[in-house]
């Protein structure tokens, strides 16, 4: 039901094919548990990430709309932002892109290393601002400040995450359950970040229908579950909409909010400890912001016995980037 639906939808073919789903050799012996990571953080424009999947249906409709440039906010980190810069230099559009200080920091690698660097290398113009506290009316006025220039701007709301954006991972969602029924392995859980929500919803929407028994377990990175829950379940309501279907029965919210600690953009010692047991166990970089702070409780999970039988899943969304500017934590 929800395949046929998805496929009305104008997409940019941009994946070149499914993202491998591999077994994490190393870690699953050293854990005793058997890891497996659906690698998100490989998708094909500039240094990969999850914003892809959801940019291929945005920038669709931008081109189909006849936009010139696109335009979008994030933290000076955003990886997002990165992405969606990179995609509009490859389609031959502007980018502008609003950009807050989450954490204050005056660490010059935060803010001139990582993925501000590459915003900077894709030729998007950047505006700083104090905060992105009403970040929509922000983008509004930035766009109408364009359109008065003659521009015809198209807007990307933060992290991609407006129902056509989380079209990217239900999507992602249909292929991860067609390599799960492939592998011929019951599967105790998919973890990943969820921040925006546009992952999380559209992920755990299509699997849902897919493979109702599978529990999306997101891990927020910014926000405690009674903040992120109306965003995961309203997206998801609002993803279906747009497809024409109902809710699954099986849809649930479930959320693990111990890990995001201090605050958004800032790692704590189970964050670093999560990157570098990664990297050293297994070669695969993590990021300080999002995918740290997941993995970190994907370990906690099964240190305390919170997942059922069978290997475990993660979705690896990228930001190693982001490494970059963070080499102070380390
Ligand atoms: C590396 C990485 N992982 C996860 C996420 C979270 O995805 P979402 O915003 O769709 O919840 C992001 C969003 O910026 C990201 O950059």
């Amino acid at each position: 039901m929800i395949k046929q639906q998805l496929e009305r939808f104008n997409r940019l073919e941009l994946l070149g094919g499914a993202t491998a789903l591999e077994k994490l050799e190393r870690l699953s012996a050293w854990l005793g548990r058997d890891i497996y990571v659906k690698r998100d953080d490989t998708t094909p424009l500039a240094m990969g990430g999850n914003k892809l999947r959801k940019l291929e249906y945005l920038a669709a409709d931008a081109l189909a709309q006849g936009a010139d440039t696109l335009v979008t906010a994030g933290a000076i980190q955003s990886n997002h932002v990165r992405q969606t810069a990179a995609l509009a230099a490859k389609l031959g559009l502007g980018c502008v892109a609003l950009l807050e200080n989450p954490t204050g920091t005056d660490d010059p690698n935060y803010l001139g290393n990582g993925n501000r660097l590459l915003v900077e290398l894709f030729d998007a113009k950047v505006e700083l601002v104090e905060n992105l506290d009403n970040a929509d009316e922000q983008l509004h006025a930035l766009a109408e400040r364009l359109r008065s220039n003659g521009k015809t701007p198209y807007l990307v709301p933060i992290g991609g995450s407006n129902a056509l954006g989380a079209l990217g991972y239900v999507r992602a969602g249909l292929e991860l359950a067609g390599q799960i029924q492939d592998s011929g392995l019951q599967f105790a859980a998919v973890v990943l970040a969820s921040g925006s929500a546009g992952t999380h919803s559209g992920l755990a929407l299509a699997l849902s229908e897919v493979l109702p028994d599978l529990p999306v377990i997101g891990v927020t990175v910014s926000r405690t579950d009674e903040a992120q829950r109306p965003k995961v379940q309203g997206l998801a309501e609002r993803t279906a909409q747009l497809l024409g279907v109902a809710v699954p029965d099986a849809f649930k919210v479930i959320l693990w909010d111990e890990y995001f600690a201090p605050r958004y953009g800032e790692p704590n010692a189970g964050t670093l400890a999560a990157i570098k047991l990664l990297a050293s166990q297994e070669g695969l970089l993590l990021d300080p912001v999002y995918t740290g702070k997941a993995m970190a409780g994907l370990l906690d999970g099964i240190g305390r016995d919170a997942f059922g039988e069978g290997p475990i899943i993660f979705l690896h969304t990228g930001g190693a980037p982001a490494l970059f500017a963070y080499d102070s934590v380390f």
